[in-house]
């Protein structure tokens, strides 16, 4: 069993860079972590699209390949304007069936008291194409800089996140085993059915 980390945001040294690498050393089972920016480096341009190099045509292939191989993703996402980061909601334009019928956790970052808005940006839309499916548990890293910067935890509110994504992420391995038979069941026909209602 695979879990993939996403990391959604484009910035060099980001908190959500930060809290990716906290939630590997959670994950149980094999894991790849990879950041939106190495993923897709160039936002969906149509035009663009139809003149891109073999090269980064070969470059999305592999990463298709890699996202195939998850059972289950780990989204890290910062609030940026009250939104989901660009480079984040152009990975569902790019990719679809890579995530189809694959539970996801949601985590969302802040360096305020925000960070709601980037969760019920990604449960409302996101998974219609790409039908993945999140689960009911999802984590805020609230002053993101103020925790996760040491091995052990540092006060309270530092205690309190380790304590929820350790909950979060064994929550995820269960739903990741469950949900195999799911896909495994030949029910799924995206042949069919490419895209949802
Ligand atoms: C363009 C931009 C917009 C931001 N807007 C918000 C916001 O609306 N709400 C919020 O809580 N934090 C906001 N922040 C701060 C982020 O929460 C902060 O940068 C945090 O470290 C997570 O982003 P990172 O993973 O890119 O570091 C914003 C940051 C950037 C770069």
């Amino acid at each position: 069993m695979l879990i993939s980390i996403v990391v959604g945001s484009s910035r060099h040294n980001s908190q959500s860079a930060k809290v990716a690498q906290y939630l590997s050393t959670l994950v149980r089972v094999k894991q790849s972590i990879h950041s939106v920016k190495e993923l897709l480096p160039k936002l969906w341009d149509n035009e663009a699209f139809h003149s891109l190099k073999d090269q980064d045509i070969a470059q999305s292939e592999v990463f298709s390949e890699e996202l195939n191989k998850a059972d289950a993703f780990i989204f890290v996402i910062p609030e940026w304007h009250g939104m989901v980061p660009p480079a984040m909601k152009n990975l569902f334009v790019a990719f679809g069936k890579e995530f189809s019928h694959k539970p996801a956790l949601l985590v969302s970052v802040s360096s305020g008291l925000g960070g709601a808005y980037p969760i019920a940006e990604l449960r409302m839309s996101s998974y219609k194409n790409s039908r993945i499916c999140y689960i009911p548990d999802h984590a805020i890293v609230r002053q993101v800089e103020q925790v996760l910067n040491t091995p052990e935890s540092e006060n309270e509110n530092d205690t309190r996140i380790r304590d929820r994504l350790g909950y979060s992420v064994k929550v995820l391995e269960e739903y990741a085993k469950a949900f195999q038979s799911i896909r495994q069941s030949g029910v799924i026909d995206l042949a069919a059915y490419p895209t949802g209602m």
